[in-house]
């Protein structure tokens, strides 16, 4: 399977291809008022299967593949009964008869993976248990309008889980020669090999990778620190004994203070206010961005689509 013909994994995209997404995410912003972009996909369809519950990643999903002309399809899980009702490699390829695209947010990275290969349409993975990649090309554009393009030695501190967002955060970082710092208790930080694929990236920029089990070590250069729920969806068993371990992880107003004056904050949403970060700096606008990057996640979504259909 060429995976580029895809976005499975942020990591296998290069940063040359994430930038021009990026600038065609800031073009599609600026100009989506006089329709510049409003017959692009004019006649294109993509379907939608969506096995975890969203807000934003339906909705930029949706509004966006109307904005360039074209129609998405919600496909319903219980209705197709993947590998139940129906081989995943007979969906896959009927599917690609149909439609254009396929976006896919899923719990196994290798249903994505396996629909890609079956399948002879490009697939968006729109969240699995391992990678948001869509997540990070937003931060990715909140930084670069943020910080004037200029995103070499800038620090992305993520505070919580070694996760799916932070996997696609830190590979955004390896690509774009950002540093990033994970912030988590001992014993949640990412798998090695996820790090190890990203470390000859890192070096190639003179970027760092680095973990603090203490998350006020981790803030005192970081220009933004990223959160997220402690308890991705799918873990639901594992709250109790997680939220212990990462009560010292919240993003407050204290920790915040021992980062640099300048430093900005953001989350992926949902967000648990009062968990994993706090009402105060979530309400706080002069520092929270995470609604710009959830705006962005529209804007970068359609540079996605426009890239892959
Ligand atoms: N951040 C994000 O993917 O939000 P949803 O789960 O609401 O789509
Ligand atoms: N890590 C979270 C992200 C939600 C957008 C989850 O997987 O539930």
């Amino acid at each position: 399977m060429d995976s580029s013909k895809h976005l499975l994994r942020l990591r296998d995209w290069d940063a040359e291809r994430i930038l021009n997404v990026m600038e065609m995410a800031i073009r599609l912003k600026t100009e989506v008022k006089n329709g510049t972009y409003s017959s692009q996909l004019k006649g294109k369809t993509i379907g939608m299967f969506f096995e975890k519950p969203s807000l934003r990643t339906i909705t930029t999903f949706q509004v966006g593949m109307y904005q360039l002309g074209g129609m998405p399809v919600m496909l319903a899980p219980e209705n197709i009964g993947l590998d139940k009702r129906e081989s995943l490699k007979d969906v896959a390829r009927c599917l690609s008869r149909w439609v254009d695209g396929l976006v896919v947010r899923c719990f196994k990275q290798s249903l994505v993976e396996q629909l890609a290969e079956h399948g002879s349409v490009p697939v968006v993975n729109a969240l699995t248990d391992d990678y948001h990649p869509c997540q990070a090309l937003a931060l990715g554009q909140t930084c670069y309008e943020h910080f004037n393009k200029n995103l070499k030695g800038k620090t992305v501190a993520f505070i919580g889980d070694g996760n799916n967002v932070s996997n696609s955060i830190m590979a955004l970082c390896a690509k774009l020669g950002m540093n990033f710092t994970l912030a988590c208790p001992k014993g949640f930080e990412q798998k090695s090999e996820e790090v190890n694929s990203l470390l000859p990236e890192f070096e190639k920029h003179n970027a760092k990778y680095r973990v603090f089990n203490n998350p006020k070590e981790a803030v005192k250069d970081a220009d933004i620190l990223y959160g997220d729920v402690w308890v991705s969806m799918g873990q639901e068993k594992q709250k109790d004994s997680k939220k212990n371990h990462f009560l010292p992880f919240q993003i407050n107003d204290d920790l915040l203070a021992l980062a640099p004056s300048h430093c900005k904050v953001t989350h992926c949403l949902p967000a648990n206010r009062g968990e994993e970060i706090t009402d105060s700096v979530m309400d706080n606008l002069q520092v929270n961005l995470c609604y710009d990057e959830a705006e962005n996640r529209l804007h970068v979504q359609k540079a996605v689509l426009l890239e892959l259909l």
